[in-house]
């Protein structure tokens, strides 16, 4: 697992509260981001399409509330989280599907919550835009991104603050992590 340090600690930092709810989308086996905030004091629902993953996450972290689905598919009442993270499993969606993922996202946060996502570029992918396979851990994977200003151009229709955009080099992958906040004006 690579160190996440550097992610975790100014995510929830910038959450500015002590504890509240967190999505986390492609949850996997829930480490290290569920545990960290489980660790807080925070509720946890972790989602993952894997039924292998959510085995472990079922050992790894126990007391994150899990659902077996596709994050393309799950459906919550609005306003329920104060933050979602959806890391490194976003960009193994189509990039088709994301301006709708991030619309329920929107709808999910409470007013001045916050959304984390690991996003690929052409630093990973080679190409601006790519839907695709490449290979990762002798596994052919699916990838899907738009450009990061079209990325961007979602977001802000959507309604949300672009608050940081940063690209990373975490276990020698570079991929685009952003933050974005949902407004307190409805
Ligand atoms: C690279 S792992 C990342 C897991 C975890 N977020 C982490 O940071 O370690 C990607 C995860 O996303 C899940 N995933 C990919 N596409 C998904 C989808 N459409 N719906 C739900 N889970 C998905 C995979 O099953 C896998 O557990």
């Amino acid at each position: 697992m690579f160190d996440m340090e550097e992610v975790l600690h100014p995510f929830y930092k910038c959450l500015g509260i002590k504890k509240g709810k967190l999505l986390d989308l492609g949850c996997g086996a829930g480490e290290p981001f569920a545990r960290f905030f489980i660790d807080r004091g925070w509720k946890v629902t972790g989602v993952d399409f894997s039924k292998g993953m959510l085995e472990l996450a079922s050992t790894y972290v126990p007391e994150m509330e899990t659902i077996q689905a596709d994050m393309c598919e799950v459906e919550f009442e609005s306003n329920q989280f104060e933050a979602i993270t959806v890391i490194y499993s976003l960009f193994h969606v189509s990039s088709k599907e994301h301006a709708t993922l991030f619309d329920k996202f929107y709808r999910w946060l409470r007013p001045k919550g916050k959304a984390l996502f690991t996003y690929a570029t052409k630093e990973y992918t080679g190409s601006d835009e790519f839907d695709g396979y490449k290979e990762f851990m002798k596994q052919k994977l699916y990838y899907s991104h738009k450009s990061p200003d079209k990325l961007y151009a979602d977001l802000e229709n959507i309604g949300f603050n672009i608050e940081s955009t940063d690209y990373r080099n975490i276990g020698n992958e570079i991929f685009l992590w952003v933050t974005v906040s949902k407004p307190v004006t409805e």
